[in-house]
C-alpha cells in the first residue's frame, strides 16, 4: 500500500494551491484560476464545511511534503443530499498510487461521519487518469452523465459511486 496519508487544509497551504492550479492540472477542471480566486478558494478549505467548500485535505508523503489536494462536499444529486469527492496531485509525483490512496483515506473519513451513503465523483469522460481513479479506489461506474462545471458550463461526466455503508 502506497504510504500516504491526509491532513486537514491549513492556513500555510495557499503555495500548494497556487501550485496545483497549473494548466495542466485544471486541464479538465476549467482550466487555472485567477490568483484572486485561489486565494478565496483557500480560505473556504481553511474554513472547512460550508458553501461550495467542504471537507478538505492535503496530500502529504512520509517525509512532510505535502503533493496534492483531496476532499469531499455535500450536494444535491438527483433529489438526494450526497457527497462529492475531487482530488489532484502535483504531476511530479503522478502515476505511484498517490490519488488512490488518499482519495482510500478520505472515503474512510467521510464514513466515519455516517452523515451520507453516497460518495460520487464525476470526472470527464475524456479524463483517464481520475476515471482510473475511481476504478482502482473501488467506485462503480453508473455512466455518462451532463455535469455542471465549472458553474455555467456543462460538461460530459462519467458518474462515479462509493457506497459508503458497505462492509469493509
Ligand atoms: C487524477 C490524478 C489525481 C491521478 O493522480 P495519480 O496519483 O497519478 O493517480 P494513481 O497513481 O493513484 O492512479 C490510479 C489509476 O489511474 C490510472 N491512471 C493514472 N494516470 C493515468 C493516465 N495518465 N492515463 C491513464 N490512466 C491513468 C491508472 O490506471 C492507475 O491505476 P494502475 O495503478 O492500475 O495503473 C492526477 O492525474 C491529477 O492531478 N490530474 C489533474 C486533476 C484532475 O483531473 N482531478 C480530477 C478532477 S475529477
Amino acid at each position: 500500500m502506497t504510504e500516504v496519508r491526509i491532513a486537514r487544509w491549513d492556513a500555510d497551504d495557499l503555495d500548494l494551491l497556487r501550485r496545483l492550479n497549473a494548466p495542466e492540472i485544471r486541464d479538465h477542471t476549467g482550466g487555472p484560476e485567477t490568483d484572486e480566486q485561489v486565494v478565496a478558494r483557500h480560505e473556504r478549505y481553511v474554513r472547512g464545511p460550508g458553501p461550495r467548500s467542504g471537507h478538505m485535505f492535503t496530500v502529504v508523503l512520509p517525509d512532510g511534503r505535502k503533493v496534492g489536494s483531496v476532499g469531499y462536499w455535500e450536494r444535491v444529486w438527483h433529489g438526494e443530499p450526497v457527497y462529492e469527492m475531487g482530488w489532484a496531485i502535483l504531476p511530479a509525483h503522478q502515476g505511484r498510487g498517490l490519488a488512490t490512496a488518499a482519495v482510500l483515506a478520505t472515503v474512510s473519513d467521510a464514513r466515519a461521519r455516517g452523515q451520507h451513503r453516497w460518495a460520487h465523483a464525476y470526472p470527464s469522460v475524456d479524463n483517464p487518469a481520475s476515471n482510473g481513479v475511481c476504478r482502482k479506489a473501488g467506485f462503480t461506474l453508473l455512466g455518462p452523465t451532463e455535469f455542471e462545471y465549472p458553474p455555467g458550463r456543462l460538461m460530459r461526466s462519467n458518474d462515479w459511486r462509493f457506497d459508503l455503508t458497505a462492509p469493509h
